[in-house]
């Protein structure tokens, strides 16, 4: 890692959850610059367009004056060399997330040897928490308000009964 205090914490954010937020609150503590990199790929089936996933987040987040939000359609570590970002941040929740993410790291480190990977840990009571399941919820009618930011919770509830 090079001696730069600029991180990346990149994802699919579809949507922002608290447990991200806890995350990029922690980073943004550690680095004089953190970028949320929202993952542009068309590949993956989102439900929140990417201009409205970082959206969300900026939203959520008006009281991190260092922290970017920016989306990106091609290589993280193509991207975090871009920005001469040193660390690429990510949470993990339970194991079950790691042998994933031990292999991107791997990856990036390869694609880009400047670059360290860093994983913190996510607070306890956001172990069992994921995207998938804050839309899961609110698709069938849930309560979602415990699982995403106060700030955007009436947007998220819309746009995914709009979609129904
Ligand atoms: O929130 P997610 O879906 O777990 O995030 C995955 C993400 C966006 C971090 C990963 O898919 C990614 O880095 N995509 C960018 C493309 C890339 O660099 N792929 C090679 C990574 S090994």
């Amino acid at each position: 890692m090079t001696k730069n205090t600029i991180a990346i914490c990149p994802g699919s954010f579809d949507p922002v959850t608290i447990g991200h937020i806890d995350i990029i609150q922690r980073a943004s503590a550690m680095f004089d610059k953190l970028i949320v990199v929202v993952a542009d790929n068309p590949a993956k089936n989102c439900s929140f367009s990417p201009k409205e996933r970082v959206e969300l987040i900026k939203k959520s987040i008006p009281h991190l004056n260092n922290v970017e939000v920016d989306r990106y359609d091609g290589l993280l570590a193509e991207y975090a060399a871009k920005k001469n970002a040193g660390a690429i941040i990510k949470g993990l929740r339970a194991m079950s997330d790691f042998e994933y993410e031990f292999q991107m790291a791997l990856t990036n480190k390869k694609l880009n040897p400047k670059v360290e990977t860093l994983f913190l840990t996510t607070a306890a009571e956001n172990m069992y928490l994921s995207s998938s399941m804050v839309k899961q919820i609110a698709g069938m009618g849930g309560d979602i308000s415990s699982f995403v930011p106060a700030a955007i919770h009436q947007d998220i509830v819309e746009r995914l009964l709009k979609n129904k």
